[in-house]
Order: structure tokens, then C-alpha cells, then sequence
């Protein structure tokens, strides 16, 4: 019997379930091949005892709607940055990617699948370049990888921020105030930017383009006659004013290299006020709940197309590349193309332009 070790890591993602899923039915069809997973990404792996789990027909069964991922995951340390405790109580950090690589060897692994970001996928690369067959399949939310069309999980988030939209028109027409919803995105406009033209939104404020405050006003302005009028903005967790920064502090979580970003919304309201904005505002901050949750039809499809396309891979031995999405054909691209740079949004793109079509503030 052949084994595939699948992992997920980094942030959990709407669709994670059905890529497993799509795995493991897709190997059922070969009669040799077993498919186990590693409990909370690769840490499964190298924690002792060993935590994995056998990923068969009845594990899989009727996941591919659930949220979450049955294997679990995690945005803490990783096989080249393993936090350790130092005698003087302060964390560092450890490689212990070739002894995973060892007790890979030792638990019959023949190839990996690790599904996963950005930072998940340097870390394919790494172990790639150190000899192990490994897939990578993207995720995010946050649709900023590089080298395919699109990840799972974006539509549901999309899905989800321009829901917020809607219901946050409604009681701000109610009460003539003005509603920024903060979205996730911390490097990449998509969410906020697809749910701002989604739900037709007053302003949009993305990472990509830096917002001047006095444009923001002129918009808002436009929308009040004699005070009454409301207004929508919808801010990336990530956007900025020109010539600031997005506000972000370092994670107190022991291993996560991740800033923690928050505060956009907040910020705005403090400028929106100091610029002289006389309506009420008030701020909704999404938060996780763009994350969690059953996927959307879209991102089922698509994560069960990744899901057959990961394991095909492992067949071809198409190691060290990743499945994309390049419309209408899923693919195999090098993991290298994935991870040099991110998908952010294109300021002339025609998402953008259409935006600003429908009158759309960007705050530019
Ligand atoms: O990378 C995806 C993402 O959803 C970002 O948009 C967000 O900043 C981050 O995850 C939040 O991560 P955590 O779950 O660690 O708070």
C-alpha cells in the first residue's frame, strides 16, 4: 500500500474539507493508495507521540459542506521554526524539517499534499528543495496567492462581507448614519473590493490604494442632503491613508509569525471626525466570521476540483508544483511561481475600473 500524507495549514478557510475529500475519493479509485492526515498541520508529524488520522471513505463522509477542516490546522511554528522554550523563559525557535522528513520516511509517506497559503507554501518549497514529493493546493480567503485564477474560500467570503452590506444598508438608511464595515484582507483588496461593488457600497479603502480623507468626505458629502442620506464604506483590514501604514502589532502567540492587523475601521472614524463629518457613523468589524462556516457552491466545486487534480498529481509525481486554477482548466504550476510574489489587486484593473464605473469611492 502507498500513503499520501495530507496537511492543512495556516488560517482555516471555507473549502478545506472538500479538497480533503476530494482526495481521498479521488485515491479510492486507485486500490493502492492509503491517505492519512497529519492533526493541526505538520505538527501532527512532529509531535511525539505522532498525531495522524486515516482518512477513508467514512472520515470523509459528508464533509465536503462542513467549515473548518477535520484535520485541523494551525498559524504557529512549522518544521523550520518550531518554537522552543530557552532557559531564560523566552521562545526560540528550532529546524526540525529534516527530522520530519526522517519520521515521514519511517511512517511509509510516499508523497504529501499540503494545502495552504502563502507562508504554507514557502514552506512546500523548502522541503521540496530538501527531496520530499510534495503538492501544494491553495487557500485563502484573502485570494493574494500568485499563479492561479482564484483560491477556494474567496467567494464565501465575498459572499458572506457583501451579506454584511446589505444588512447594514438597511439600518443605516433607518437611522441616516454612515456604516464602515471592516473586511479581511491584510496585503489584498479582493474581499472588501468584490463586496463594495457586490453590495454597492459609498466608498471602497484597500491596501493597493492609499486613501485621501478628503476624498472620502467628498463622497460621503454627496450622499446627505439637508443631514439625512447614510453611507456604506467597506475597509480592508489592511488599507491606509496615503502616507501612512496599515496598523498592525507582532502576535503574542508563540510561534505565529503573523502580524496581527485591526483597527482600520476604528481609524476612520477618528479621521472622518476630525475632517468634520457631522453624521453619526458607527463601524462592524467582520472579523472571522468570513471564515468560518459552510462553503458556497463556488468554492465546493472549485476545492473539489483541486482536491482530484492534488492527487492526480501525486500520480503524475508532479512534485514541487501546485494546483491552480486557470479557467476553465485546473493545472499544475511550479510552487516557486506561487510564492515569489502576491495577488494583489491591480489599481487599473477592470474590477476597479468597474467599481469607480458604478461610483465607487476609493478614496484616490
Ligand atoms: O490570511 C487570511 C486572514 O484571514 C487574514 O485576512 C487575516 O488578517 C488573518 O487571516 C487572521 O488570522 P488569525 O486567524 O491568525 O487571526
Amino acid at each position: 500500500m502507498k500513503r499520501v500524507l495530507v496537511a492543512t495549514g495556516g488560517g482555516d478557510c471555507p473549502g478545506l474539507n472538500a479538497v480533503i475529500r476530494a482526495i481521498v475519493k479521488r485515491a479510492a479509485q486507485e486500490k493502492d493508495w492509503e491517505v492519512i492526515g497529519s492533526i493541526q498541520s505538520f505538527d501532527g508529524i512532529l509531535k511525539e507521540p505522532t498525531e495522524i488520522k486515516i482518512l477513508d471513505d467514512t472520515a470523509v463522509k459528508g464533509i465536503h459542506y462542513q467549515g473548518g477542516t477535520i484535520i485541523g490546522t494551525t498559524t504557529k511554528g512549522g518544521p523550520f521554526a518550531w518554537p522552543v522554550k530557552k532557559s531564560d523563559g523566552t521562545w526560540g525557535s528550532a529546524d526540525r524539517s529534516d527530522e520530519m522528513i526522517r519520521k515521514l520516511q519511517y511512517l511509509g509517506v510516499d508523497a504529501v499534499i499540503s494545502i495552504g497559503g502563502d507562508g504554507s507554501q514557502k514552506i512546500s518549497q523548502q522541503l521540496y528543495e530538501k527531496g520530499l514529493n510534495i503538492i501544494g493546493v491553495p487557500k485563502t480567503i484573502d485570494n493574494d496567492l500568485m499563479a492561479t485564477d482564484f483560491t477556494f474560500g474567496y467567494q464565501t467570503a465575498v459572499q458572506v462581507c457583501t451579506e454584511a452590506v446589505d444588512k447594514l444598508k438597511t439600518t443605516a438608511a433607518s437611522h441616516n448614519r454612515i456604516f464602515i464595515l471592516e473586511a479581511m484582507g491584510r496585503d489584498a483588496g479582493w474581499i472588501a473590493l468584490s463586496a463594495a461593488i457586490a453590495g454597492g457600497a459609498e466608498a471602497c479603502l484597500i491596501p493597493e490604494i492609499p486613501y485621501d480623507i478628503n476624498q472620502v468626505v467628498k463622497k460621503l458629502d454627496s450622499r446627505f442632503s439637508k443631514g439625512k442620506g447614510f453611507g456604506i464604506i467597506v475597509i480592508a483590514e489592511g488599507a491606509m491613508p496615503k502616507g501612512g501604514e496599515a496598523l498592525a502589532e507582532e502576535s503574542i502567540e508563540v510561534g505565529n509569525p503573523n502580524l496581527k492587523l485591526g483597527g482600520a475601521a476604528d481609524r476612520l472614524l477618528y479621521e472622518l471626525k476630525e475632517a468634520g463629518v457631522e453624521a453619526d457613523i458607527r463601524t462592524t468589524v467582520l472579523g472571522h466570521l468570513q471564515r468560518g462556516g459552510i462553503p458556497m457552491a463556488y468554492d465546493r466545486v472549485l476545492a473539489t476540483q483541486f482536491g482530484v487534480k492534488a492527487f492526480e498529481m501525486v500520480l503524475e509525481k508532479k512534485f514541487g508544483h501546485m494546483v491552480a486554477s486557470r479557467h476553465p482548466e485546473v493545472v499544475a504550476v511550479p510552487l516557486l511561481d506561487a510564492i515569489g510574489k502576491q495577488n494583489i489587486v491591480n489599481p487599473e484593473s477592470n474590477l476597479v475600473k468597474t467599481a469607480k464605473g458604478v461610483g465607487i469611492c476609493f478614496g484616490d
